[in-house]
């Protein structure tokens, strides 16, 4: 049964340990035996014709939409923009021409998005959600559909499902931009990298003991914390502090490492953890530079490198993939250390306090 938890403590690490087979189910559900997406011809004819692409979710699945933007706009050259649902509701930025809207969503419940889709259909546009589950209200409402296939996710704190929904956007980038015969989108091997991500992940979950050494080391006696990173790795940031405070209380921030010095960096005291996520070979460099300017604080740092970036002393080390796809690798670390601190606290993991799987209320 998918739903038990065997022998596992809590469903939010059965979740973890579960994303490389979802990655490979993810490829075997929407690529060709040679690789080639396998997407409805209705929905990407949809989504050439529009102008520009809206992506729309809450919590989590916000935060896999702002690694969307990036793989949209580098591999099909539409502007995207991302949205948190609650304020695109009320607050609807200007619309371009011909908008196509990407709702992302787990539950296919969140009331929040789905406010902003009951817009999206006055006004008659077209819209895609991406969801865990099948036949949810926004997978009704919305004029196309494409299913996660991750299994039930219960642990509150989103794991496989942010995973999912970045391999998903990646297929569907790579399907979108071959058509608009984008060099960037035809050389990308999707299938091989799919395979290289599960076998990376697989490599990463097999090193729960030293990730949980850490997490002991650095998270159970602090107030606060800090993940920085640049581009992609900075929204990354976002999801990993986001997944500390959730389940382990810590006050977590995200942020992007070169905006530290204009203000932030106040808070950096002797033996605050700032966390590097160091996967871009652009911003490698200034992101190391940013993490000294904390050491130089006081900070007690940890690097979350690609491998082909390591340098001595690096602390957790990323297999090598694609550029485009490396948040699927760097945060899994992140989801082990917020687990292990929870754990570690003897804090009720699955089931944070003040939290819902699935909010149903605006
Ligand atoms: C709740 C959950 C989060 C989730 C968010 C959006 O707040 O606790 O983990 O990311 O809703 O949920 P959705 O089902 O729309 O992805």
């Amino acid at each position: 049964d998918e739903t038990d938890k065997g022998t596992y403590p809590f469903y939010m690490l059965k979740e973890i340990d579960e994303q490389p087979n979802v990655m490979r189910k993810l490829a075997q559900e929407y690529l060709s035996d040679t690789g080639k997406p396998v997407i409805s011809d209705d929905l990407l004819n949809d989504m050439q014709e529009a102008d520009r692409l809206y992506i729309v979710g809450a919590g989590t699945s916000y935060h896999a939409g702002l690694v969307g933007k990036r793989l949209f706009e580098s591999m099909t050259q539409k502007p995207t923009e991302v949205h948190i649902s609650s304020e695109f509701a009320y607050e609807q930025p200007i619309l371009s021409e011909k908008p196509f809207f990407i709702f992302l969503s787990q539950s296919g419940e969140t009331a929040d998005s789905r406010e902003v889709l009951v817009n999206v259909n006055s006004g008659n546009y077209k819209s895609l959600t991406l969801t865990n589950v099948q036949n949810s209200t926004l997978s009704r409402e919305a004029t196309y559909t494409l299913l996660l296939h991750a299994g039930p996710e219960i642990a509150v704190a989103s794991t496989k499902a942010y995973t999912a929904q970045i391999a998903l956007e990646a297929i569907l980038a790579k399907a979108l931009g071959e058509r608009d015969n984008q060099i960037v989108a035809s050389n990308f091997d999707i299938r091989q990298q799919l395979g290289l991500v599960a076998t990376g992940m697989q490599a990463l979950v097999d090193e729960k003991n030293v990730i949980e050494n850490i997490a002991k080391d650095y998270f159970l006696n602090t107030p606060n914390a800090f993940y920085i990173g640049r581009g992609l790795d900075w929204t990354v940031s976002l999801e990993s502090a986001l997944k500390l405070k959730e389940i382990s209380y810590v006050q977590a921030e995200g942020f992007a490492s070169g905006e530290l010095k204009h203000g932030t960096i106040a808070l950096i005291e002797e033996g605050t953890p700032v966390i590097g996520i160091i996967t871009q070979k652009r911003t490698a460099g200034l992101t190391r530079s940013n993490l000294q300017e904390t050491m130089a604080r006081g900070a007690k740092t940890i690097t979350i490198v690609a491998s082909k970036l390591a340098k001595p002393g690096d602390t957790i080390i990323l297999p090598d993939i694609d550029e485009h796809l490396t948040p699927l690798l760097s945060v899994v670390p992140a989801q082990l250390l917020a687990y292990y601190t929870s754990l570690n606290k003897g804090l009720d993991v699955d089931k944070p306090r003040n939290l819902a799987k699935s909010v149903t209320v605006e």
